[in-house]
């Protein structure tokens, strides 16, 4: 009976071929972008007599000529940003607008309009460098920053809000019913999408709306552009087998937050929308004019002024949060496949990371190691005692993560089931039966996470005596969370589905799976507090699935991509644009989740992945075995510097992450993002800043042996590698299978520690190196934030917060501004590399005027320092006091 359930499932994956394009919609097989999609005209205008401006808010009424139906529209300024929200006049129509994902307190940044100016056709406001001018008739807003306009809306009359009507009263097709392939969506509510454009003058390069597969730079979808896709960018998560690179097509997450950048100016639009979009960008009239369609929800769109990279990244954290702070064992290596068979094997990939002296943190079981697909459960003949073997792994400082995925086994005996289904916490079919669809287990129901209810239960299930065989020791791996449904729709849930309150899951779809990781986080939280108490330990959930906020809760990754180098390649801008829209904590599956990668693939992936902010190898089922050492002896060798290199990095990597938790800076940044004004890096993707201080361009062909870099001026720039200065500009390295090239940026202090270890735990107590990379000016400054790597203790000021100067020849450390913190960290800063003293003099250094060791030695990734290096040794320099060491020309010290 098993066996012939599990071939039922068999013959339902789609996972027998490649991509396979058709099982997915375009644009043309809906009836709603079908409808909207290119149209314009449909004429709506604000009544004047109900225009009214009070405070941070600009009201009024807007009406559709042809049916006149009416709409209530609100502009709210905040700071740096400006609110656009449309919704249906009568409010009992209930439109659904999306909870959980703006910051409770957003209303405390609410700015007043100043200097609003008023005629019978128009408004004008404005709020610091910016001003609004609202246009009644037809509808338009123009948004000025700084005198110019930066973003018009419905420049183009393409805003369309299909109202709510009553059936009967029209019925087109498409309107109350539509099939996709066998699939009917009843579509109670008939038509309720809404489209509109936005034009950016000035513009060459939009960024964002991940997730896709594809170049930073947004290729256009319509217009003459030779490159134009011709389908527009889809946002609807999806589990998409094989998926194709270069391509429009929906993937896992969608965040539909959108970047315009050119010199002198970076602006952004987001729609906080959770049901299908589709997003068209055309290059038009020295600009990018773009038209967003979604098929249900309200327009609630935020446009954010910049006018840099940076102030857009704060303007969006201020609206939907920054990065949750992880775990430093977050950012170790992590090992993954499906599956690690059974406890035997998990020990022994463990030890074999310690036979090779590869550091690595976590240890990933995937499905097989249940039973039988019933989550928080383990497969007792492979995994006998599952609390053993996690205390083992942990023994080495190391941690065990378990996959637990959405659809539950429709199982009366299985407890989660039988209970859920008791309290009633699972979707509806339209007919209000439970949903029944096909996943891994078979036959499965999904829970509803729009009920608060149901999260709270769910979170309760990850307490230690709940979740059987887990430890403190263990996190988890949310996957499958679109919902991937096997025989649903394009393989997710169907849209009349229906969730808590009635809400149909048209609405919510790319909202899911962000509500089940926020509930499978919050499961881990209260864990953390009832093993540890107050302080208690920061959550570790990766998701599959993401939207905008996604980035409070955990990382995600880029799901099922192959080993193929072009999708090697096209994980660089595909995390650089899910780190612009908000989310910097993800990764790509090292090695390619599918296929068998080369030795040279598989080398290639390791020294570029030890860069990208979440660092996990993962294979499928069917791959050979692929651990690190399973390739000779010399990729052996190559895995471990760039795993090793990783490791030595943690300090500013974590700094990065502290960064990105205050501020929501992205860890991962394009060119552009940091050099604004150099114009040949906008769109610049094959290369990418880590932080603002190191420069990497990962080799991504076959076979190279040269590899072309543009660095950006000013410079100087150091290599990574030898510590060998380098000028901005064009520049061919010759490279081999050893080579990253990596660059210290002139001006930056970076912090690392170098002793190779096991694991992050191992390291904690390591003294640091300071890397100092002078700019043309002899100067250069950087931070370090160092805490307990695990628990909340930071938020009572149990952390070190430091801030190094390097300035007329004397390097500082103090406390950072906004506070130093205080812990008893035990490290110490042993080393100090100065890069970029001026040459042909000896230096020495001292300290209170006691002189100090100095001599050449090792940099980081491998060694050879050039002459022009120097280095001070045997320091010991405290972390929590502030000092000074002075450089002196002239070898002796005075
Ligand atoms: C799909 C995920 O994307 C993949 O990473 C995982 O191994 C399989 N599901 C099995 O759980």
């Amino acid at each position: 009976m098993r066996a012939c359930a599990w071939l039922a499932i068999i013959a339902l994956i789609p996972w027998t071929s490649g991509f396979k394009v058709e099982d997915f919609k375009r644009c043309s097989d809906s009836a709603f972008c079908t409808r909207l999609r290119g149209s314009s005209g449909e004429a709506y205008a604000v009544l004047p007599n109900s225009v009214a401006v009070a405070g941070s808010q600009i009201s009024a009424q807007v009406k559709h000529e042809a049916s006149g139906a009416l709409f209530q529209l609100a502009i709210t300024a905040y700071e740096g940003t400006v609110r656009l929200t449309v919704d249906e006049a009568d409010p009992s129509v209930g439109r659904f607008h999306v909870p959980e994902v703006l910051l409770p307190e957003l209303p405390q940044q609410e700015r007043p309009w100043t200097k609003v100016s008023q005629t019978r056709s128009s408004l004008r406001a404005s709020l610091g460098a910016a001003a609004v001018e609202l246009g009644y008739s037809p509808l338009k807003l123009v948004l000025n920053v700084d005198g110019a306009p930066a973003v018009t809306f419905n420049a183009d009359s393409m805003f369309a809000f299909e109202h709510r009507r009553a059936k009967g009263e029209e019925d087109p097709e498409g309107w109350w019913e539509e099939m996709f392939k066998g699939h009917r969506d009843s579509k109670p509510k008939g038509p309720e999408a809404i489209s509109f454009d936005l034009a950016f003058p000035g513009v060459r390069h939009v960024y964002g709306l991940p997730q896709h597969a594809s170049a930073l730079a947004l290729p256009p979808t319509t217009g003459l552009a030779d490159n134009a896709t011709s389908e527009p960018y889809r946002l609807y998560n999806l589990d998409v087998f094989e998926y194709a690179v270069d391509s429009p097509f929906g993937l896992y997450g969608s965040i539909p937050l959108l970047w315009a950048q050119r010199l002198g100016l970076t602006v952004a639009a987001f729609w906080l929308n959770a049901a299908e979009m589709y997003v068209d960008v055309e290059h038009a009239g020295g600009g990018v004019r773009t038209q967003w369609v979604a098929e249900s929800g309200v327009l609630d769109l935020f446009l954010l002024l910049g006018p840099s990279p940076a102030e857009v990244s704060r303007q969006y954290a201020r609206l939907t949060g920054t990065t949750a702070m992880p775990q430093e064992f977050a950012l170790g290596y992590h090992q993954c496949r499906w599956n690690y068979r059974d406890e035997a094997d998990v020990r022994a990939v463990d030890a074999g990371f310690d036979r090779h002296d590869i550091p690595y943190d976590v240890i990933w079981l995937d499905i097989e190691h249940t039973d039988g697909k019933r989550y928080f459960t383990w497969d007792a003949a492979l995994f006998p005692e599952p609390e053993a073997l996690q205390e083992d792994i942990a023994s080495r400082g190391r941690r065990t993560v378990t996959i637990i995925d959405p659809h539950i086994k429709r199982d009366p005996g299985y407890h989660i089931y039988s209970e859920a289904a008791r309290l009633d916490y699972f979707v509806k079919d339209r007919d209000g039966k439970e949903f029944d669809g096909w996943c891994w287990p078979g036959s499965s129901a999904y829970l509803d996470m729009l009920n608060p209810a149901a999260r709270d239960w769910w979170a309760k299930l990850f307490q230690l005596d709940a979740y059987k065989g887990s430890t403190p020791h263990l996190y988890v791996w949310n996957d499958m969370n679109e919902p991937s449904v096997f025989n649903g729709p394009e393989i997710t849930m169907h849209k009349d589905s229906l969730h808590f309150g009635g809400v149909e899951h048209r609405s919510v779809h790319n909202l899911y799976g962000a509500l089940y990781h926020n509930a499978t986080a919050q499961g881990l939280l209260e864990r953390g507090t009832a093993v540890h108490g107050e302080d208690g330990d920061r959550p570790f959930v990766l998701s599959r699935a993401f939207f905008a906020g996604s980035q409070r809760i955990g990382p995600i990754w880029t799901g099922d991509n192959s080993a193929t180098w072009e999708q090697l390649r096209i994980s660089v801008p595909m995390l650089l644009s899910i780190g612009l829209a908000g989310l910097p904590f993800s990764g790509a599956d090292v090695g390619g989740f599918f296929g068998n990668p080369e030795e040279e693939l598989l080398v290639r992936w390791y020294q570029a992945g030890a860069f990208y902010p979440f660092f996990r190898g993962h294979a499928h089922l069917d791959t050979k075995r692929r651990e690190p050492w399973l390739f000779g002896e010399a990729a052996t060798e190559r895995i471990r510097v760039a795993i090793r290199a990783r490791y030595a990095m943690l300090p500013y990597l974590y700094t990065l992450f502290q960064a990105a938790h205050a501020e929501g800076l992205p860890i991962m940044r394009p060119l552009a993002f940091e050099f604004p004004g150099e114009a040949w890096a906008l769109g610049a993707d094959d290369a990418f800043m880590l932080g603002p201080g190191l420069l990497v361009a990962p080799v991504l062909e076959p076979g190279a042996a040269q590899r072309a870099l543009r660095l950006p001026a000013p410079g100087p720039w150091y290599s990574a590698t030898t510590g060998e200065a380098a000028a901005p500009g064009e520049h061919t390295l010759d490279v081999t299978l050893d080579s990253v090239p990596a660059y210290l940026r002139g001006g930056a202090i970076l912090p690392f520690k170098e002793r190779a270890r096991r694991s992050t735990g191992a390291m904690a107590r390591d003294p640091l190196t300071l890397v100092v990379a002078l700019d043309a000016a002899g100067a250069a400054a950087g931070e370090l934030y160092v805490d307990d790597g695990r628990s909340f203790a930071y938020r009572r000021g149990v952390f070190l917060h430091r801030r190094f100067e390097f300035a007329g020849s004397v390097l500082t450390s103090r406390p950072a501004p906004g506070g130093g913190g205080a812990m008893a960290s035990g490290v110490t800063v042993e080393r100090l590399v100065v890069l970029g003293l001026q040459p042909g003099r000896e230096w020495g250094a001292q300290r209170d005027g006691a002189p100090l060791d100095v001599a050449p030695g090792p940099l980081l990734l491998r060694p050879g320092l050039p002459r022009s290096a120097l280095v001070v040794r045997k320091l010991g320099l405290p972390l929590d006091a502030d000092w000074a060491v002075t450089f002196l020309p002239g070898g002796a010290v005075a």
